[in-house]
């Protein structure tokens, strides 16, 4: 989704707003603009890579400016639907992420009343009201046309001639960064990682004016106190670190995230959540792509573990439909804690009375706006769009979670948390493993569709590894339930159909052999990924991916990094962009 980033200050802005954008770039963009003012403003944009902007722009001299990725909502990408857009005078630019509901009404008006439009883009509508209320004063007349929007914004002002940028958000994040004589606004820390690391996490309806030297934030026309936090994430976290892509690295890490994120639950004082008044009866978890996975991951564990029956749901779909108890114990699962569909999944169960729990990574987030109670995983900055590391860590979250409430006896509970700490090394086995997998991903890539198949606790990880191969390698994937490939996909089972099948050590085996049988006798090529010391399956499939022995209730992880490879290896072969894929973006903040 669209990212923006500002700068004021004693330095050169261009190329301190050209490298923010490239570290904005892992949202997923299709156009991208920077606008400078002295005297005049100078806007250069196009529906390029930020790489190719940095080229072909000339050296702009300013100490203050804007700058903005583009995710296409309302107009193709284009290099005149880039922001940032402009009013009638050039003088005033804007940069915007969120939606602007009427914007055809206001455009209409504004039209009437001779303005002149360019674009097809909502928020060209923004500079032109910001025009029209300008009467010296530009925060009050930002102000004056916020006042008429409808819909979501998180928007940057910049006026040729006014010693100062004027930024505002609902419904869409912004921060500012503290610097040494001088300031940042942006969408998300990484745009400003390695030139500080002091923020503000602006409040729903700040405006903010931002100097070199000063931060004023208003609320309801009233001035108010912010509040300085430290960011953990530092400039080397959002690097490849000598890997490839951000995806390989970050598949890298997650030994790491694995250990800092338990680390902090198991040193943590008192139990990660306080289920206070929810009976524990019960329990909700809601969320959108592959936090939704680790979500029906959480359902199979906390269902074991702890003996309550648990629905996972797709925000998406909930915020339509959904009911829930208050006395349900409700979960919403979102790396980036800025999924449109999940927040409005959020305030809708707020709104019913319900205590809502956030899983998130993100510090600052919506979601731990709107939350009661916050975990955060320890995964880090995640800049490959699809989702790796943070899948991982998220389950960490839910496997601690369901382990401090579980109804199981001390010593079962024990030996768990001890397995749970070797997880680690298990994953570091798969990563050794890289060469073998990577073998199979060569076989794989040839092919233009595929199955994944699982049962119990690894149905949810063949939905996964279906998502990471299609959102990375582009060949269509389905995740299917293994017992329900007989109820229709077996029409589509031949030798150009490869299936990828998840053995698990536990009371599905058998039956996973069996499905395996079938779909080898309908000529479909099988990939199974199981346990190390399976004596049985290399003769049923024709090429199988090993994992490391782990419980079966962590069998998900262990499988889950192997699938990642796969993918991973899979779209290497196809030459496929890896860490930005076309079309998707990092952090969805539309419905
Ligand atoms: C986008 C990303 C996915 C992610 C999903 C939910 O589609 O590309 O990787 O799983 O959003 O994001 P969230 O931040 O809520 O986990």
């Amino acid at each position: 989704m669209c990212g923006i980033i500002g700068y004021i200050g004693d330095k050169q802005a261009q190329p301190i707003l050209l490298g923010g954008l490239a570290r904005l770039e892992y949202r997923g963009y299709d156009s991208c603009g920077v606008a400078l003012a002295g005297g005049t403003l100078e806007v250069y944009k196009d529906a390029v890579r930020v790489e190719k902007l940095a080229k072909v722009s000339p050296q702009l001299d300013g100490t203050v400016g804007i700058a903005h990725t583009r995710w296409a909502t309302h107009g193709e990408p284009s290099r005149v639907n880039a922001h940032p857009h402009l009013d009638c005078t050039g003088k005033i630019a804007v940069v915007h992420n969120g939606v602007i509901n009427n914007y055809q009404r206001l455009k209409q008006q504004l039209i009437s009343e001779g303005h002149k439009f360019v674009s097809e883009t909502d928020t060209e509508v923004i500079p032109h009201l910001i025009e029209k209320y300008y009467e010296g004063d530009l925060e009050k007349a930002v102000e004056a046309a916020l006042r008429e929007v409808e819909g979501s914004y998180a928007i940057i002002v910049l006026m040729a001639d006014e010693p100062g940028l004027v930024a505002a958000r609902k419904d869409s994040p912004l921060i500012i960064g503290i610097g040494d004589r001088e300031n940042f606004i942006a969408s998300d820390v990484p745009a400003i990682l390695g030139h500080t690391d002091r923020v503000i996490y602006l409040e729903e309806g700040d405006i903010v004016v931002v100097t070199g030297d000063s931060v004023r934030v208003s609320r309801d026309g009233v001035e108010v106190d912010w509040k300085e936090h430290k960011v953990s994430w530092s400039v080397e976290d959002a690097q490849k670190a000598g890997y490839e892509h951000f995806i390989l690295k970050e598949i890298h890490e997650q030994p790491r995230v694995i250990r800092d994120t338990l680390g902090e639950y198991i040193s943590a004082a008192e139990p990660i959540v306080d289920v206070a008044d929810t009976s524990l009866e019960s329990m909700l978890i809601l969320a959108c792509g592959t936090s939704y996975h680790a979500a029906l991951v959480g359902k199979y564990i906390v269902e074991e573990l702890l003996r309550i029956p648990v629905r996972a749901e797709l925000a998406s779909e909930f915020s339509y439909h959904g009911q829930s108890p208050a006395t349900t114990m409700t979960i919403v699962i979102t790396q980036s804690g800025e999924t449109a569909d999940t927040l409005k999944a959020m305030k809708k169960l707020k709104e019913a009375g319900c205590r809502v729990i956030a899983v998130t990574n993100v510090v600052g987030s919506s979601a731990t706006r709107i939350a009661e109670q916050t975990v955060y995983i320890r995964a880090g900055p995640e800049i490959s769009v699809a989702a790796t590391k943070s899948f991982i860590a998220q389950l960490m979250a839910l496997y601690w979670l369901a382990l401090s409430y579980s109804v199981l006896d001390m010593r079962t509970r024990d030996s768990l948390i001890m397995e749970l700490r070797q997880l680690p090394e298990k994953v570091q086995q798969v990563l050794n493993n890289e060469d073998m997998i990577s073998e199979c991903a060569r076989y794989l890539s040839k092919y233009e569709n595929a199955f994944f198949i699982g049962r119990g606790i690894n149905f949810a990880i063949a939905l996964e590894g279906a998502l990471k191969l299609k959102e990375i390698s582009y060949i269509h994937a389905e995740g299917y339930a293994a017992g329900e490939l007989k109820h229709g996909p077996f029409a589509l089972l031949s030798p150009d159909m490869p299936v990828i099948a998840i053995v698990a050590q536990d009371n599905t085996y058998e039956a996973m052999l069996t499905n395996i049988k079938e779909v080898k006798a309908r000529g479909s090529p099988v990939i199974a990924l199981a346990e190390e010391g399976d004596e049985v399956i290399g003769e049923l499939a024709d090429s199988v991916i090993t994992v490391p022995q782990v419980a079966p209730i962590f069998s998900p992880v262990v499988n889950t990094v192997a699938l990642q490879l796969l993918a991973y290896y899979t779209a290497k072969q196809r030459g496929c962009p890896i860490d930005f894929p076309r079309n998707l973006a990092k952090s969805v903040t539309v419905e």
